[in-house]
Protein backbone atom coordinates (compact mmCIF):
# COMPACT_ATOMS: atom_id res chain seq x y z
CA UNK A 1 0.00 0.00 0.00
CA UNK A 2 1.36 3.83 -0.93
CA UNK A 3 2.03 5.83 2.17
CA UNK A 4 -0.59 8.43 2.86
CA UNK A 5 1.49 11.14 1.25
CA UNK A 6 1.22 9.38 -1.85
CA UNK A 7 -1.75 7.95 -1.79
CA UNK A 8 -4.07 7.91 -4.94
CA UNK A 9 -6.96 5.70 -5.74
CA UNK A 10 -9.56 5.81 -8.63
CA UNK A 11 -13.25 4.56 -7.70
CA UNK A 12 -16.72 4.29 -9.68
CA UNK A 13 -18.88 6.53 -7.97
CA UNK A 14 -22.95 5.17 -8.03
CA UNK A 15 -23.53 7.47 -10.95
CA UNK A 16 -20.96 5.96 -12.76
CA UNK A 17 -18.67 8.82 -12.86
CA UNK A 18 -14.84 8.32 -11.62
CA UNK A 19 -13.41 9.97 -8.74
CA UNK A 20 -9.74 10.55 -7.31
CA UNK A 21 -8.97 9.84 -3.38
CA UNK A 22 -5.86 10.68 -3.04
CA UNK A 23 -3.75 12.50 -0.72
CA UNK A 24 -4.25 16.24 -0.03
CA UNK A 25 -1.42 18.53 -1.09
CA UNK A 26 -0.48 21.91 -0.26
CA UNK A 27 -0.80 23.53 -3.60
CA UNK A 28 -4.72 21.81 -3.16
CA UNK A 29 -5.17 25.41 -0.94
CA UNK A 30 -7.54 27.08 -3.67
CA UNK A 31 -9.34 24.13 -4.73
CA UNK A 32 -10.08 23.20 -0.83
CA UNK A 33 -11.46 26.91 -0.14
CA UNK A 34 -13.35 26.79 -3.56
CA UNK A 35 -14.98 23.59 -1.89
CA UNK A 36 -15.72 25.09 0.95
CA UNK A 37 -17.16 28.04 -0.87
CA UNK A 38 -19.58 24.71 -2.46
CA UNK A 39 -20.94 23.89 0.93
CA UNK A 40 -23.96 24.83 2.30
CA UNK A 41 -24.44 26.40 6.12
CA UNK A 42 -26.10 22.77 7.25
CA UNK A 43 -23.02 20.68 5.47
CA UNK A 44 -20.81 23.21 7.03
CA UNK A 45 -22.55 23.21 10.60
CA UNK A 46 -22.49 19.62 10.68
CA UNK A 47 -18.69 19.33 10.11
CA UNK A 48 -17.43 22.58 12.50
CA UNK A 49 -20.33 22.51 14.98
CA UNK A 50 -20.84 26.11 14.48
CA UNK A 51 -22.20 28.77 12.02
CA UNK A 52 -18.73 28.69 9.78
CA UNK A 53 -18.31 31.80 7.23
CA UNK A 54 -14.94 31.82 6.86
CA UNK A 55 -11.58 30.47 7.77
CA UNK A 56 -8.64 32.12 8.89
CA UNK A 57 -5.05 32.28 7.82
CA UNK A 58 -4.28 30.31 10.42
CA UNK A 59 -7.05 27.75 9.97
CA UNK A 60 -6.10 27.78 6.34
CA UNK A 61 -2.55 26.49 7.38
CA UNK A 62 -3.90 24.18 9.73
CA UNK A 63 -6.27 22.48 7.14
CA UNK A 64 -3.82 22.46 4.51
CA UNK A 65 -0.42 21.47 5.49
CA UNK A 66 -0.40 18.57 6.99
CA UNK A 67 2.08 16.15 7.85
CA UNK A 68 0.62 12.79 6.35
CA UNK A 69 1.13 11.20 9.79
CA UNK A 70 -0.32 12.85 12.39
CA UNK A 71 -2.71 14.72 10.45
CA UNK A 72 -4.15 12.73 7.09
CA UNK A 73 -5.62 14.08 5.29
CA UNK A 74 -7.16 12.96 1.81
CA UNK A 75 -9.43 14.80 -0.80
CA UNK A 76 -11.98 13.74 -3.25
CA UNK A 77 -11.44 14.93 -7.02
CA UNK A 78 -13.56 14.52 -9.74
CA UNK A 79 -13.35 16.35 -13.52
CA UNK A 80 -16.13 18.69 -13.38
CA UNK A 81 -15.90 20.82 -17.12
CA UNK A 82 -13.25 19.27 -17.88
CA UNK A 83 -11.12 20.35 -15.05
CA UNK A 84 -10.27 18.82 -11.74
CA UNK A 85 -12.36 19.86 -9.39
CA UNK A 86 -11.94 18.80 -4.99
CA UNK A 87 -15.51 17.53 -4.06
CA UNK A 88 -15.00 16.32 -0.82
CA UNK A 89 -11.91 15.15 1.53
CA UNK A 90 -11.89 13.30 5.16
CA UNK A 91 -8.92 13.30 7.71
CA UNK A 92 -7.71 12.21 10.94
CA UNK A 93 -6.08 13.80 13.54
CA UNK A 94 -3.71 11.50 15.86
CA UNK A 95 -4.96 12.26 19.40
CA UNK A 96 -2.80 9.72 21.29
CA UNK A 97 -0.63 6.59 20.14
CA UNK A 98 -3.48 4.15 18.57
CA UNK A 99 -6.15 6.46 18.43
CA UNK A 100 -7.25 9.31 15.76
CA UNK A 101 -9.99 11.54 15.47
CA UNK A 102 -11.84 11.36 12.02
CA UNK A 103 -13.52 14.04 10.20
CA UNK A 104 -15.45 14.44 6.59
CA UNK A 105 -16.89 17.21 4.14
CA UNK A 106 -18.02 16.41 0.60
CA UNK A 107 -20.01 19.41 -1.14
CA UNK A 108 -23.25 19.71 -1.39
CA UNK A 109 -24.36 18.70 -5.24
CA UNK A 110 -22.05 15.41 -4.70
CA UNK A 111 -23.46 14.02 -1.35
CA UNK A 112 -25.30 10.90 -1.64
CA UNK A 113 -22.71 9.25 -4.45
CA UNK A 114 -20.58 7.42 -1.94
CA UNK A 115 -18.11 9.65 -1.97
CA UNK A 116 -18.10 9.84 1.91
CA UNK A 117 -18.18 5.87 1.96
CA UNK A 118 -15.15 5.74 -0.38
CA UNK A 119 -13.41 8.30 2.01
CA UNK A 120 -13.91 6.24 5.39
CA UNK A 121 -12.88 3.51 3.51
CA UNK A 122 -9.16 4.20 2.03
CA UNK A 123 -9.09 6.47 5.38
CA UNK A 124 -9.41 3.68 7.91
CA UNK A 125 -7.05 1.49 5.29
CA UNK A 126 -4.15 4.04 6.05
CA UNK A 127 -4.87 4.31 9.31
CA UNK A 128 -4.74 0.52 9.84
CA UNK A 129 -1.50 0.63 7.71
CA UNK A 130 -0.43 3.34 10.14
CA UNK A 131 -0.80 1.24 13.11
CA UNK A 132 -3.96 2.66 14.78
CA UNK A 133 -6.14 0.77 16.80
CA UNK A 134 -9.39 3.05 16.69
CA UNK A 135 -10.84 5.98 15.24
CA UNK A 136 -13.31 8.40 16.90
CA UNK A 137 -15.80 10.89 15.37
CA UNK A 138 -18.51 13.54 17.18
CA UNK A 139 -21.44 13.77 15.24
CA UNK A 140 -24.59 15.71 15.47
CA UNK A 141 -27.36 13.28 15.95
CA UNK A 142 -29.39 14.24 13.46
CA UNK A 143 -26.55 13.69 11.13
CA UNK A 144 -28.00 10.45 9.61
CA UNK A 145 -25.70 10.51 6.22
CA UNK A 146 -22.49 10.30 8.43
CA UNK A 147 -23.66 8.10 11.25
CA UNK A 148 -24.88 5.76 7.84
CA UNK A 149 -21.11 5.75 6.50
CA UNK A 150 -19.70 4.68 9.66
CA UNK A 151 -22.42 2.39 10.35
CA UNK A 152 -22.20 0.96 6.73
CA UNK A 153 -18.29 0.33 7.33
CA UNK A 154 -17.09 -3.18 7.68
CA UNK A 155 -15.41 -2.54 10.87
CA UNK A 156 -17.26 -2.85 14.76
CA UNK A 157 -18.38 0.70 15.78
CA UNK A 158 -19.49 1.96 19.37
CA UNK A 159 -22.00 4.77 19.34
CA UNK A 160 -22.22 6.79 23.13
CA UNK A 161 -25.36 8.85 22.77
CA UNK A 162 -25.36 12.18 24.64
CA UNK A 163 -27.55 14.87 24.23
CA UNK A 164 -26.46 17.21 21.13
CA UNK A 165 -23.62 14.63 20.36
CA UNK A 166 -23.09 10.75 19.35
CA UNK A 167 -20.00 9.70 19.99
CA UNK A 168 -18.64 6.97 17.96
CA UNK A 169 -15.60 4.44 18.00
CA UNK A 170 -14.50 2.46 15.29
CA UNK A 171 -12.27 -0.51 16.06
CA UNK A 172 -9.86 -0.96 13.57
CA UNK A 173 -8.04 -4.17 14.76
C1 LIG B 1 -21.65 13.09 6.02
C2 LIG B 1 -21.04 13.13 4.63
C3 LIG B 1 -19.54 13.33 4.72
C4 LIG B 1 -21.35 11.79 3.93
O1 LIG B 1 -20.80 11.86 2.63
P1 LIG B 1 -21.63 11.32 1.37
O2 LIG B 1 -20.70 11.32 0.21
O3 LIG B 1 -22.88 12.08 1.25
O4 LIG B 1 -21.89 9.83 1.87
P2 LIG B 1 -22.28 8.53 1.04
O5 LIG B 1 -22.92 8.91 -0.25
O6 LIG B 1 -21.11 7.63 0.99
O7 LIG B 1 -23.32 7.83 2.02
C5 LIG B 1 -24.33 8.53 2.67
C6 LIG B 1 -25.35 7.52 3.15
O8 LIG B 1 -26.22 8.15 4.07
C7 LIG B 1 -27.53 8.01 3.64
N1 LIG B 1 -28.26 9.15 4.15
C8 LIG B 1 -28.32 10.40 3.66
N2 LIG B 1 -29.08 11.16 4.46
C9 LIG B 1 -29.49 10.36 5.47
C10 LIG B 1 -30.31 10.55 6.60
N3 LIG B 1 -30.86 11.74 6.86
N4 LIG B 1 -30.52 9.51 7.44
C11 LIG B 1 -29.98 8.30 7.19
N5 LIG B 1 -29.18 8.04 6.12
C12 LIG B 1 -28.96 9.07 5.28
C13 LIG B 1 -27.45 7.89 2.15
O9 LIG B 1 -28.60 7.28 1.61
C14 LIG B 1 -26.22 7.02 2.02
O10 LIG B 1 -26.51 5.66 2.32
P3 LIG B 1 -26.53 4.54 1.15
O11 LIG B 1 -25.13 4.54 0.56
O12 LIG B 1 -26.84 3.27 1.86
O13 LIG B 1 -27.56 5.00 0.19
C15 LIG B 1 -21.68 14.29 3.78
O14 LIG B 1 -23.05 14.10 3.72
C16 LIG B 1 -21.33 15.67 4.33
O15 LIG B 1 -20.35 16.25 3.94
N6 LIG B 1 -22.15 16.19 5.24
C17 LIG B 1 -21.87 17.51 5.83
C18 LIG B 1 -20.61 17.53 6.69
C19 LIG B 1 -20.66 16.48 7.79
O16 LIG B 1 -21.73 16.15 8.29
N7 LIG B 1 -19.51 15.98 8.20
C20 LIG B 1 -19.40 14.99 9.26
C21 LIG B 1 -18.63 15.55 10.44
S1 LIG B 1 -17.98 14.22 11.44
Amino acid sequence: MPEAKDYSVTETLRNGRQVEIRALRPEDRAGLIAAVGRTGEQSLYRRFFAPKRGFTEQEIAFYTNVDQVNHVALVAQIEEGGRPTIVGGGRYIVLRPGRAEVAFAVDDDHQGLGIGAALMRHLASIARSAGLEELVAEVLPENGAMLKVFEKSEFEIRTAREPGVVHVTIRLS
